[in-house]
């Protein structure tokens, strides 16, 4: 089970999840889906969203998020903060060559385009990596 907005919804289902808006009830959604709510919360967003998805964990439940440190600090999970290294990223870019690991492009810019690029983040117009390119490179 996957949470969205409206207009992803039919991504989230292409990726093979089951697809609910955020903006809706969310247990009222999966009341006949998991009636005990799900064993494994996943929170990628934090704050409100964090209270929202912990209202269908089952009471065993376990939570993890890389965005709110009260997943560990009050909800007994996990908070997991990434810290690039050359290692990690060069196995996460092998993966990607492979084709294990996708990702989609929202969006690619020159360097002098940054601005353009920076402003369509914003405004939440683009879905996956947004990609600036430094001269002939990446
Ligand atoms: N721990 C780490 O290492 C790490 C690394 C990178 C980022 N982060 C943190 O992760 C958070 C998200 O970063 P991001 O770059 O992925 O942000 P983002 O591009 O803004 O993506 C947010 C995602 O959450 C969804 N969303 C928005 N509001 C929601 C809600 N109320 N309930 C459920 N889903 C909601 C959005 O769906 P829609 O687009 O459909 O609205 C979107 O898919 C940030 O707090 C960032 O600091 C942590």
């Amino acid at each position: 089970m996957g949470t969205a907005s409206h207009k992803n919804l039919t991504y989230v289902e292409d990726l093979g999840a089951m697809a609910i808006d955020y903006r809706s009830d969310l247990q009222e959604a999966t009341r006949a889906i998991a009636p005990h709510g799900f064993d494994v919360v996943l929170d990628l967003v934090g704050g409100p969203a964090l209270d929202n998805a912990l209202t269908v964990m089952a009471k065993d439940g376990r939570v993890t998020s890389i965005a709110d440190s009260r997943a560990r600090d009050q909800f007994g999970g996990q908070f997991v903060w990434l810290r690039p290294s050359t290692a990690d990223l060069r196995t996460v870019a092998e993966l990607a060559a492979s084709r294990e690991l996708r990702t989609d492009i929202g969006g690619v810019y020159r360097f002098d385009q940054f601005r353009s690029a920076f402003d369509a983040f914003e405004a939440r117009e683009t879905r996956g990596k947004t990609i600036i390119e430094f001269g002939g490179t990446t």
